[in-house]
């Protein structure tokens, strides 16, 4: 199994002085996002041992410390590449990325104070993150809690079982583990493996 490992900045650790200092960088780097790597390792070899013995007793806090983790991991990666020295730094007046943000925000200065307030007012620990939603096709601002909230930033969903009491209720009541037991009887492999190669075309 493939492990997962703390991708190398791409710029020195004084490179985004005086706004973000080195020893922050170090830190940040070196400690907090190496230990989600570590964690994202360390959940998926607990998956790989609660598979081995057939014993999904902590499946709710390994699955917990996978996206956790996972997403930790994800949105740190990005983050340092969401920075560049402020030399580099150079604000779009035209292009693709212009006239997306105009498109979706009005403006690149609207898009700023959006996304500056919603990093102001995430609750607790988390993360303000612009994102592309296919179906709309167009660029959103989200605030996330933590790093994940049970979802793996930047992952592209392939399969999908709805939970919901409204999913199963009238033929199951309340016996969700029948439900998802018959679920299996319904599910489209091929549909699944098609996505699959898209993706990896
Ligand atoms: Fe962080």
């Amino acid at each position: 199994m493939m492990e997962y490992s703390l991708p190398a900045l791409p710029y020195d650790y004084n490179a985004l002085e005086p706004f973000m200092d080195e020893q922050t960088l170090r830190l940040h780097h070196g400690k907090h996002h190496a230990a989600y790597v570590n964690g994202l390792n360390a959940a998926l070899k607990k998956l790989e041992e609660a598979r081995a013995k057939a014993d999904f007793s902590s499946i709710r806090a390994l699955e917990t410390a996978l996206a956790f983790h996972g997403s930790g991991h994800m949105l740190h990666s990005l983050f340092w590449k969401s920075m560049c020295a402020q030399k580099q730094s150079a604000e779009p007046k035209s292009g693709a990325l212009f006239e997306a943000i105009a498109r979706d925000f009005g403006s690149l200065e609207s898009f700023k104070k959006q996304f500056s307030e919603a990093a102001k007012a995430v609750e607790g620990s988390g993360w303000a993150i612009l994102v592309y939603e296919p179906e709309g096709k167009r660029l959103l601002i989200l605030q996330v809690e933590n790093h994940q909230k049970l979802a793996l930033q930047g992952s592209i969903p392939l399969l999908a079982l709805d939970v919901w009491e409204h999913a199963y209720y009238i033929l199951y009541k309340s016996d969700r583990a029948k439900y998802i037991e018959n679920w299996w009887n319904i599910c489209d492999w091929s549909g699944l493996e098609k996505r699959l190669s898209a993706i990896k075309e």
